[in-house]
């Protein structure tokens, strides 16, 4: 989803994190961000303003993003090399990329329906070195039973529930084994009800 039209007030917006959408947004960040080492090859896929390449060591980073407004933001911000590029995601990593030491994305591979989502993760593991890892931070439930909690619990507030209904939340039930059929050992992190981390290396 191109987030052209929320581009000019999206750091305004992630910095409340009285909204359950958005609470645990800066612990994710700077969780996805303690994983990469200085130096890493970094591919940041749905980069977004740049929140999270500001968190980044130095480091020779790619950043994809299908909103030219996001990127512009970001790279005003991040005002350091990197590569940019205006892609889908999914798209991008249809080519032979990388390879990369780390592969990170937050809030954005909720935008893929499930079945997109463990093509991305092929892709991600074929654009992967071997000692590579994938850390990926987003809007996730721990399986179905937990999405249908969740839903009811914010039931009463549309801005939360026409997201649970309308995007593609992770569903950590059947996104974990897709990433160990891969071949990634797979850790979880939970840092509010919605947001969560995944590492796998
Ligand atoms: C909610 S924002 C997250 C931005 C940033 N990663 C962050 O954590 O603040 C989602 C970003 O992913 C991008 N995006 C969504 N679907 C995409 C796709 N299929 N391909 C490329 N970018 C995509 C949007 O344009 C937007 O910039």
């Amino acid at each position: 989803m191109n987030h052209d039209r929320q581009a000019a007030t999206y750091d305004r917006n992630v910095a409340d994190e009285s909204h359950p959408i958005r609470a645990g947004y800066a612990a994710c960040l700077d969780w996805v961000a303690s994983h990469v080492a200085p130096g890493d090859r970094v591919l940041d896929l749905g980069s977004g303003t740049g929140n999270l390449g500001l968190r980044l060591p130095p480091c020779r980073l790619t950043c994809v993003d299908v909103s030219h407004e996001m990127t512009r933001i970001a790279r005003a911000k991040l005002a350091r090399p990197a590569e940019w590029v205006q892609a889908d995601l999914l798209s991008y990593l249809d080519e032979p990329r990388g390879p990369f030491d780390a592969v990170v994305s937050t809030y954005a591979i909720h935008h893929l329906p499930d079945r997109e989502k463990e093509i991305l993760f092929g892709r991600i593991r074929a654009a992967l070195a071997p000692a590579g890892r994938a850390v990926l931070g987003d809007l996730m439930f721990e399986d179905r039973a937990a999405r249908e909690r969740l839903l009811a619990k914010h039931a009463g507030d549309p801005s939360v529930a026409d997201a649970i209904r309308e995007e593609f939340f992770w569903d950590l039930a059947s996104a974990v084994p897709a990433l160990e059929r891969l071949g990634f050992a797979v850790e979880t992190r939970r840092f509010s009800d919605l947001s969560w981390g995944v590492v796998g290396e």
